[in-house]
């Protein structure tokens, strides 16, 4: 089995005869209020799917994966997994312990702080999501949410004594050891993750069949944590990917899992979090496509797979299966990429976001070679309900 990201996995959940202390501990100390993308960090810190990091990250942490995309300890890190505080609340002291509050009022656990720092917001929003542009401007979905943010970063090691809990998806939140043991089990050895943060298209489907030729079994792994407003909600296309893989997949050698994190749209230092953290999930290879987490034209078509290049061989254990611009083709009557078919434009079937979704706001199915019939109906019914 692939080695987790830094060598061992974490786990920062406390043992169930400590919860109770852990609890009685935190209720005595200062609190800070985690957002929901900070909740979703704090879940994926503490069953081990950001190994190596253990709590948020430190001002060295930070810095090390802005400037070089490395952690502290030398270990590739590629954006920031950090707490903020809110307002204008203060920070607290460096060597003071806080405790670890949802909106909701869920005590998550407790943090040692050891690090506090002043945010540069512009620093982070430039380095981080410029892409292929001398600058990332405030229109960036990056820069809505770190506008959201006080003005201190807190770092430190996190015990959790209570994981988030959810209305939705339970039955397929499957933690990096719970992976690892569903693969060992079917006896898979290489397998191949498909991330995504849409419902699956034709394009999206013949990349997974691609996989699917070349590894043991394929983990269909959604993003499931915030997303930009415009994108489809995780429950209408947790119901697309089950009408999907249901019909048109070996179900012996395709898994569906959801996955936790919350979306950046960071592109290419995207990509390289989703894989790591993937890794860390057991995964041996990932998918990436055209313009992986991106949005808008921030970033180059092929840069989110160009920038695994950038790492030293075997900093990174897990690989990627890296495809270009795939389509329906009338051409060759099947789907293909440019690899593949001499297609001209006119022979490609290919459809923009927009004008999908307003086929499916007029209650129009998109044709069968862009997106299946039993996906379309789905989306019409739940594009027009909303
Ligand atoms: S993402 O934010 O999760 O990357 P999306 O769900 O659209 O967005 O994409 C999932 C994966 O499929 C990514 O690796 C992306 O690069 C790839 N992809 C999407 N559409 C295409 C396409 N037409 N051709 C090739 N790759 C694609």
């Amino acid at each position: 089995m692939i080695a987790p990201h830094g060598g061992t996995l974490i786990n920062r959940l406390v043992a169930e005869n400590e919860r109770e202390a852990l609890l009685a501990k935190a209720a005595g100390l200062p609190s800070i209020t985690l957002n929901s993308r900070e909740v979703s960090d704090l879940e994926m810190i503490t069953v081990g799917a950001m190994s190596p990091l253990s709590g948020f990250m430190t001002e060295a942490d930070y810095n090390g994966v802005l400037d070089n995309m490395h952690l502290a300890d030398g270990n590739a890190w590629p954006l920031p997994v950090v707490l903020a505080t809110k307002g204008t609340d203060a920070a607290p002291e460096a060597g003071t312990e806080i405790a670890l509050v949802g909106e909701c009022g869920t005590v998550y656990g407790t943090m040692a702080v050891s690090s506090v720092w002043a945010m540069d917001k512009e620093r982070e929003l430039d380095v981080c999501f410029s892409g292929t542009n001398e600058k990332a401007d405030h229109g960036h979905p990056a820069w809505g949410y770190i506008e959201t943010l006080g003005s201190h970063y807190i770092g430190g090691v996190i015990s959790v004594a209570t994981l988030p809990s959810y209305e939705k998806h339970n039955d397929y939140r499957f933690t990096p050891v719970q992976t690892r043991a569903a693969f060992e089990e079917k006896g898979w050895e290489t397998i191949a993750v498909f991330q995504t943060r849409n419902p699956i298209h034709r394009a999206h489907e013949y990349l997974t069949k691609v996989a699917l030729e070349q590894t043991d079994g394929l983990l269909v792994h959604p993003l499931v944590g915030d997303t930009k407003a415009d994108d489809i909600p995780s429950d209408v296309r947790m119901e697309c990917y089950h009408a999907l893989l249901n019909k048109y997949y070996p179900l012996d050698r395709t898994m569906l899992g959801v996955y936790p994190q919350a979306m950046r749209y960071g592109g290419p230092r995207e990509a390289i979090l989703h894989a790591v953290c993937r890794q860390n999930y057991g995964i041996t290879h990932i998918i990436i496509g055209r313009d992986h987490a991106g949005v808008g034209s921030y970033y180059g078509t092929f840069d989110a797979q160009q920038i695994f290049d950038s790492f030293k061989p075997g900093e990174l254990k897990i690989e990627t299966l890296r495809f270009e611009h795939s389509f329906f083709c009338k051409l060759t009557g099947g789907m293909a990429t440019t690899k593949s078919s001499p297609a001209g434009p006119e022979d490609k079937i290919f459809l923009s976001g927009t004008k999908v979704r307003e086929m499916l706001q007029n209650g129009e199915r998109p044709p069968a070679e862009f997106t299946r019939p039993e996906v379309a109906d789905i989306l019409v019914r739940c594009m027009q309900v909303s």
